[in-house]
Parts: C-alpha cells; sequence; structure tokens
C-alpha cells in the first residue's frame, strides 16, 4: 500500500493520532531509524506493514548513541526525502522529534538504560556507551509510540539481541521482529554509512561480505573456529581494513563451546566491524556450522 504520510515532531500529535489508532482496535507497528532511508530500512517497513493496521516510523539521529569523534555530526539527514520514501514504502505515521522533544530535561539530566552482559563485547566494548545511548532512546520510543510489533534490522545483529534483552526484562509489551540484510549486487549490506566511501573504498567494501562467507564455509568444512576467524581478519588487513573484530559467536554472541557440547545446537554468527579510512562498516551471516 503506498499514500501519504503524515509527519509529526511534537508528542501530543503522536500520542493523539495513535490513541485514536488503538481506540479503532488497530494494531501498531513501528520501525526505529535514524533516517537517511534506504532500501534497507523500507523493507522494515513492509515486514511491519505485514504485521500491523497502522505503521509507524521514527527519524531521530540519536545524540546519546555516538561517542566523542564519531559522525553524529555529519550523519547525513534527509528529512525530505525519508517522509517521501516511507510514503512509498506504506508507512503511516513519520515521528521526526527534534533533540529536545526526545530529551526534555536535557541530555546530562536523561534517565539511561544500561543492559549489562552483552553489551560488553564487540561493539559494545569498541563502542563504549553505545548501546546504554541506544537502548535508553529506544526505551522512550517505545513509551512514545506504544507499538504492539517493533521491527529491527538483522544488520546490527548485536542491537538486535541487545533490544530482545531490554525488551524481555523491561516487560515491554512488544512483539520484536528482525528483518533479514538487504545487500547490493556485489554483497555489500545497505547501510546509511555506504555513502561516506569514497570510489576505491566501495570497490573494496564488498570484501567484507566475502570474509563472512569464508568464515561460514571454513567452519561448516570442519576446520577450526579460531583459525577462520584469523584468516578472516588477515584477509581483510591484507586488503586495507582496520579491523575491530572478525569473529564467530554462538546467537547470544558467546565463543562457540567445543564438538559435541550439550545444548550446542549448532547455530552460529559471523560478524565483522573493519574501516575503510574514516568510514566503519558493520555485517554478519547467521549460519548452522551442522551443514
Ligand atoms: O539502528 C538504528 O538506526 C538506531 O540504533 C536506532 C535503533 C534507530 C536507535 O537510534
Amino acid at each position: 500500500m503506498t499514500g501519504a504520510v503524515e509527519a509529526v515532531s511534537r508528542l501530543d500529535a503522536l500520542r493523539a493520532r495513535i490513541d485514536g489508532w488503538k481506540r479503532e482496535g488497530m494494531r501498531i507497528g513501528f520501525v526505529p531509524t535514524m533516517g537517511n532511508l534506504h532500501e534497507g530500512h523500507y523493507s522494515l517497513v513492509r515486514l511491519a506493514r505485514a504485521h500491523a493496521d497502522r505503521v509507524v516510523a521514527s527519524v531521530f539521529v540519536n545524540p546519546t548513541q555516538f561517542g566523542p569523534g564519531e559522525d553524529y555530526e555529519r550523519y547525513p539527514r534527509t528529512p525530505d526525502a525519508d517522509v517521501a520514501g516511507l510514503a512509498a514504502a506504506g508507512c503511516d505515521l513519520a515521528w521526526m522529534p527534534a533533540v529536545d522533544a526526545m530529551y526534555p530535561l536535557g541530555l546530562e539530566c536523561a534517565v539511561r538504560v544500561h543492559v549489562p552482559g552483552i553489551t560488553g563485547v564487540l561493539d559494545g566494548a569498541h563502542r563504549p556507551g553505545h548501546f546504554d545511548g541506544v537502548c535508553t532512546v529506544v526505551a522512550r520510543l517505545f513509551n512514545q509510540v506504544r507499538p504492539d510489533v517493533a521491527v529491527f534490522g538483522r544488520k546490527d545483529y548485536q542491537q538486535l539481541a541487545v533490544i530482545r534483552h531490554m525488551v524481555r526484562d523491561l516487560a515491554f509489551p512488544i512483539e520484536v521482529l528482525g528483518a533479514d540484510i538487504v545487500r547490493e549486487d556485489d554483497g555489500l549490506a545497505r547501510s546509511s554509512r555506504n555513502q561516506y566511501l569514497s570510489e576505491e573504498e566501495r570497490a573494496k567494501a564488498p570484501a567484507i561480505h566475502r570474509a563472512l562467507l569464508a568464515m561460514r564455509n571454513a567452519v561448516q568444512g570442519g576446520q577450526g573456529w579460531r583459525e577462520a576467524e584469523s584468516a578472516a581478519a588477515s584477509q581483510l588487513q591484507a586488503e586495507g581494513f582496520e579491523v575491530d573484530y572478525a569473529v564467530l559467536r554462538t546467537p547470544l554472541l558467546a565463543e562457540p563451546p567445543g564438538a559435541g557440547a550439550p545444548g550446542d545446537d549448532g547455530q552460529r554468527v559471523a560478524l565483522v566491524a573493519a574501516r575503510l579510512g574514516r568510514t566503519r562498516l558493520i555485517d554478519n551471516l547467521e549460519f548452522s556450522s551442522n551443514s
């Protein structure tokens, strides 16, 4: 379905519209975004649409999830194109608050949400405080929108796991769905940050997807996971990447157990975060080590 999308930036307007839908017994789907939308985001909207009567998408570049020296200031902001794209994707309402509408007491006084454990590794270790910022804003967005179902991309694998943990622990009455990664023809995962890449970097970037496939193939072929990880990291370094991590993990991001460990269903995820110049890219591949 395509049509007009209403864009609101005041919380009372958002609440009025959603209250009306709820009074009519409608199921509300929600897609949180930081804008600069592309096909990856629109696939989330379509998934939400398939699970809800009305779809709300938020467009908000969240300052609390960027560390010092990261790309908060230069993060691409394209609100008009986002609203047009959301309409075409079947979204009904765009929630586009300013920073002071999201953080009315100011950033210093904002109540923070911290998920322990799973946020201490991988992106949590490389971007200290990042997931506190993500959970802090997503908890607010959930309270503002009060969706029945919320959709997150599987490209941000650790983020999805952290959100599931938060939803379960804080008893948000929300079903969380993960949407498949959308890739370019050459395998590069769609991301707003891809546009930072120079022509030369863009040509190199699909090596991340190849590294993920190589780790999967190595493990499925019987190679040890540590060897597969170090081969992937070496390959990416040789191609000019600065590698934050290239790892194999269980679905809850633990190191894989030894062969035949009780309770191990063989599900694995290969994850990479690597920089090309100033651009940090992440990607992952879920697979079964038994096949
Ligand atoms: O995945 C993102 O774009 C952001 O981390 C999110 C979930 C919209 C929170 O700001």
